[in-house]
């Protein structure tokens, strides 16, 4: 199969590294990638936002199956366009992927699923927001209504922040908060069967002890063996079956990837967010373990097979990323900086470019994630951080806490069945 992965991310990287070691797959293509899927895959040129060009690269270089990353095409129609030239996309249609593009469209497409999830108000003005506040008290959560790359949310006990967000903002969601550790868990869907991976857990603050400005995520493990047995089956039945049913029902079927973020509450999982693709960097610890073909399981899913698909089959163990992001991020990041150590096995590269000279440089927020597995999760932390500690960024950021509560017997999270 030839595939063609469209992005750029670090989650585009560790779907090439699966896909390049995946023997179904013979040509693989990443457009317009990264300095490190230049390694794995063949580079072309692509404006990702461009729906046309993006199905006109996908027929230039035959591909088979067309895997798009990023959001920002799908919501703009991509799959759509690569669907309608005849060829196999793994990704949902313009109109599902507002479940991702419009949180206020998730919210109702939740209360008509029966999908436990928090309670909201939509609000599009100061006294809106003032009343919705109120409603629901601190702490405060506002959500911008669109997309805003992980970052347009704000979630404080103070209320000037608050409302300074929500006119920011101008639509926004003001939410009830949800108390509990937080799941990611992927959801490949053909818009009717559902197969879950692994369930991850990522860390959305910039800083140690969860503090700081939310980010699009600085490190991730998996499995989680805190969950409670029947969990992942759970969420399936009461969130995401549920879900994919009524985007079919209304004649707009997801196909691809339904990424569920959840709080554990104490009333069982809630919804905190859905998109419409593979989280980054929950991906990189997801697919190092992942131990069966990607891309068989990707072309069922865009092809409508996946009922009689095999389950993924998973390694033992555990893997943990650990994201390093520039000076400045998740503010506007130094860009343009050398990265050293950047082509160690386990390093998967986000905002990265090889100027002339082949010199790895920085060219985004998040520059590199250093994955690694290991037999426990212990293990794969400290293998982790071995490779975070061969990297050398200038003014590089890291958190030191990924994994880490949970790597500890009797100190990780629980939560009640
Ligand atoms: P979102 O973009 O909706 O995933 O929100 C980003 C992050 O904000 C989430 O991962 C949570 O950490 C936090 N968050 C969002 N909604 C809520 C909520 N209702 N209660 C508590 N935390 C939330
Ligand atoms: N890990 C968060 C996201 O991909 O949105």
């Amino acid at each position: 199969m030839r595939v063609l992965v469209v992005g750029s991310g670090a989650r585009e990287h560790a779907l090439c590294l699966a896909l390049a070691a995946d023997p179904a797959v013979t040509a693989l293509v990443c457009a317009p990638g990264n300095a490190g899927t230049a390694t794995v895959a063949e580079y072309r040129r692509l404006d990702v936002s461009d729906p046309a060009a993006v199905a006109a690269l996908a027929a230039e270089v035959a591909a088979g199956l067309v895997v798009i990353g990023p959001e920002a095409p799908l919501v703009a129609g991509a799959a759509d366009a690569v669907r309608a030239a005849g060829i196999a996309c793994f990704g949902p249609s313009a109109q599902a992927a507002r479940l991702e593009g419009s949180k206020a469209f998730a919210k109702e497409v939740m209360a008509a699923a029966g999908v436990p999830t928090a309670r909201a108000r939509l609000c599009t003005s100061a006294e809106q927001v003032a009343a919705a506040l109120a409603e629901f008290g601190p702490p405060y959560v506002v959500k911008d209504d669109g997309l805003a790359a992980g970052k347009g949310v704000v979630v404080t006990d103070d209320p000037t922040v608050a409302r300074e967000h929500a006119a920011a903002c101008g639509r926004v969601l003001v939410e009830e908060y949800l108390d509990g550790p937080e799941v990611s868990l992927f959801c490949v869907t053909d818009g009717t069967t559902v197969l879950p991976l692994l369930p991850a857990q990522d860390y959305k603050r910039i800083g140690d002890g969860d503090t700081g400005p939310n980010t699009g995520g600085m490190g991730a493990y998996a499995p989680l063996e805190w969950l409670p047995p029947g969990t992942v089956e759970r969420v399936v039945r009461e969130v995401a079956q549920p879900t994919v049913d009524e985007l079919r029902r209304r004649g707009t079927p997801f196909a691809g990837l339904l990424y569920v973020g959840l709080a554990m509450t104490a009333a069982g999982p809630r919804v905190v967010e859905f998109n419409a693709r593979f989280g980054d960097p929950e991906t990189q610890v997801v697919l190092a373990l992942l131990d069966s073909s990607l891309a068989g399981l990707l072309h069922a899913a865009a092809t409508g097979t996946l009922a009689g698909h095999p389950a993924p089959r998973w390694r033992p163990g555990a893997a943990v990323t650990v994201v390093v992001a520039a000076a400045g991020y998740p503010g506007t990041p130094r860009l343009d900086d050398p990265v050293r150590g950047g082509d160690q096995p386990g390093v998967i590269h986000a905002g990265t470019r090889r100027d002339g000279d082949g010199v790895l440089r920085s060219a985004g927020g998040r520059v590199l994630s250093a994955t690694a597995t290991g037999a426990s999760l212990p293990a794969a932390r400290e293998a982790a951080y071995r490779l975070v500690a061969g990297i050398e960024l200038a003014g590089g950021q890291y958190r030191t806490d990924i994994a880490d509560l949970a790597s500890r017997p009797g100190l990780g999270f629980s939560v009640d069945a």
